[in-house]
């Protein structure tokens, strides 16, 4: 047969991950096995102990994957994993793994950016349409993307200072939210209001870069005020009011990069498109504007594998393969 079925693997930060994915978008198996528990009680991921949990998941996550693909090494036609960017220790344990996997079965190993991955989770739905805009929001990134074409991305905004995700999770922190945050502040800000009207970082400004410290100190600084003052703070407001600040940099910004770039396609991709919010305002905007949105199902928009498995079927086809010196980078280029 023609069929192209990688077994991907992706380990960046405090997922361990496995996949096997057919032609690209078929999903014959997706495995994660989260972290989050172990790394709650220090508030955020400890590199450290990322690196260790990876280790003992790795075997399982890979066994596993094939088992529920019903399939043996010898079926599969590569071998694909994560190489960047990523906490360099977790990295490497899906990276050594992938690499010992391909040797051992003789497969051809794929190398992945992580954030095509995130783009590319859109694919495990429906093929991609080009030109397209991705807005990528993560724990790690704040990109805007321009795609010609498949697996051709050009920046055309990025975050000057924390991602949108670690805004989320800092804010959470302030007002006693577990780690990750994102997720507690949507479900609080369900009944609360923007009565706090934060700074929109940027929003006037003639770029496509993103700021969100501003925010992130705006909401530190007014609870600073009201603690001095003994009041009580409403978290559901500061919530909403947080989210909402945001969301309205978000789609102004996505909006005008689609009407400059003259494009009609958009994917949201990323742990932060998971947020009812973000959510609702982009499938208004885009229904007025006569945009095609595309926002990949929750389970796929956190890390995973299969998005590396989706991403890795074009890189594949373009026959960009690694060798067995494959390295695990933080800063490399889409
Ligand atoms: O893509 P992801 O799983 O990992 C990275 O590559 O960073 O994204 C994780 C981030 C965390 O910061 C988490 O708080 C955020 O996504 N997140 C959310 C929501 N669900 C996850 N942020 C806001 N609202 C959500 N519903
Ligand atoms: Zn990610």
């Amino acid at each position: 047969t023609n069929n192209i079925t990688i077994l991907a693997v992706e380990t960046s930060c405090d997922e361990t991950a496995a996949s096997v994915i057919r032609n690209g978008h078929e999903i014959l198996s997706n495995v994660v096995v989260s972290q989050i528990d172990s790394h709650k009680r220090f508030g955020g991921v400890v590199p450290e102990v990322a690196s260790r949990h990876h280790v003992e998941a790795i075997t399982y996550v890979i066994d596993q994957a094939l088992k529920e693909a019903e399939l043996k090494p010898s079926e599969l036609t590569a071998v694909a994993v994560t190489e960047g960017p990523g906490l360099i220790g977790a990295l490497l344990i899906g990276i050594n793994a992938a690499k010992t996997f391909a040797f051992v079965h003789d497969l051809p190993l794929i190398p992945v950016h992580h954030i095509a991955g995130h783009i590319y989770a859109a694919q495990l739905e429906k093929p991609l349409e080009f030109p397209l805009i991705s807005l990528v929001i993560s724990g790690g990134h704040t990109e805007l993307i321009y795609m010609k074409d498949h697996m051709s991305f050009e920046i055309i905004g990025e975050t000057r200072d924390d991602a949108v995700g670690e805004a989320f999770d800092k804010v959470a922190r302030v007002i006693d939210l577990p780690y990750p945050g994102g997720p507690h502040i949507d479900k609080l800000a369900q009944t609360g209001q923007d009565t706090f009207n934060f700074p929109r970082g940027l929003m006037k400004e003639k770029t496509f870069d993103f700021s969100f410290s501003g925010l992130k100190s705006a909401v530190i600084n007014k609870l600073h005020n009201y603690r001095q003052k003994g009041e009580e703070i409403n978290k559901n407001d500061v919530a909403a009011s947080f989210q909402a600040s945001v969301t309205d940099v978000l789609t102004a910004k996505t909006l005008q990069a689609l009407k400059q770039y003259d494009v009609n396609h958009l994917i949201i991709a990323g742990g932060v498109a998971g947020n009812s919010e973000i959510r609702r305002r982009f499938k208004i905007l885009c229904e007025e504007e006569n945009i095609n949105l595309q926002i990949p199902e929750l389970k796929f928009c956190t890390d995973n594998a299969a998005m590396i498995g989706a991403a890795a079927y074009h890189l594949y086809k373009k026959n960009h393969l690694a060798d067995l010196k494959l390295n695990g980078r933080n800063f490399i280029d889409i």
